[in-house]
């Protein structure tokens, strides 16, 4: 599936679906469970290598990952969930030779057909709009872009009428430069559904409400992975507990049995 017949969806009224995966586990089980969209997210900085924020993870790493979540496929190329990679910080704000030359490699050497940008300000649109050019297709992010926490916070975003103005005519810009889908996270519910009608692209939701036009989830999220859940996404399921009950189990079977005696030779034989 190209990345621009996810428009066919909306035209539909039929929901995207979008999981994150960070290595060929992760991205079986999504294709498994027959989401739309593998987003391999900069959020593996946090769930993965355990950074409190999504800055440190660097391209190589993305790559690395990426290349990890094709391994895990089991259906044919033009079979398998579309897959976009998230541009990691620094490797687009530093103007656009650098950006083509980040998306580039993602495209190159993975499974990644897409890439993930955040924000719209001026210099960002301008990367996007010459990686469109180059033949690489942009899925935007806005709202809250954990890769400006130092300036946002992890808080809801777009609360003010000021700020709604703002992210409608970023989102509207984003659209107009060629955009194939608009990612809008911890934002009101009113907003994202209002965007969802403006715009002929799909606004997919994290945190915005059921009035969009498709759902992303950090699938570790999802599976109650990690002891820290942000407030608009709630498990599914307790794996984290189950699993550490299991391998509890197993260790203190382990530790309160003793080893069995070793049998002797002539015992092995008459065994067979
Ligand atoms: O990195 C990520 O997982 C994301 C989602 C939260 C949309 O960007």
């Amino acid at each position: 599936m190209l990345p621009k017949e996810l428009i066919r969806f909306k035209e539909k009224g039929r929901q995207i679906t979008i999981l994150t995966a960070w290595d060929s586990l992760s991205s079986a089980f999504v294709e498994a469970a027959g989401a739309d969209v593998v987003l391999v997210g900069d959020s593996l900085a946090m769930f993965i290598h355990g950074h409190s924020t999504t800055l440190p993870v660097t391209l190589q790493q993305m790559l690395h990952h990426t290349q990890a979540v094709g391994r895990g496929f089991t259906s044919p190329l033009q079979k398998h969930p579309l897959v976009v990679c998230d541009l990691p910080f620094l490797s687009y704000q530093c103007g656009e030779d650098k950006a083509v030359a980040a998306a580039g490699s993602l495209l190159k050497e993975s499974c990644a057909s897409a890439v993930k940008i955040e924000g719209a300000e001026p210099e960002v649109i301008k990367v996007i709009e010459r990686l469109i050019r180059m033949g690489i297709p942009v899925m935007g992010h806005l709202g809250l872009t954990p890769q400006s926490v130092h300036n946002l916070g992890y808080h809801k975003q777009a609360e003010s009428v000021l700020e709604q103005e703002k992210l409608i005519s970023q989102a509207l810009q984003l659209e107009k430069i060629g955009c194939f889908s608009l990612v809008l996270e911890h934002i009101p519910s009113e907003v994202a559904g209002r965007l969802s009608q403006l715009l002929k692209i799909p606004v997919i939701g994290i945190g915005a409400g059921e009035y969009c036009d498709g759902q992303v989830r950090v699938t570790a999220d999802l599976l109650g992975l990690t002891d820290k859940q942000p407030p608009f996404a709630k498990p599914l399921i307790q794996t984290r507990e189950l699993c550490i009950k299991a391998l509890k189990d197993w260790v203190n079977q382990k530790k309160n049995s003793s080893k069995p005696r070793t049998t002797s030779a002539s015992e092995q034989e008459s065994d067979y």
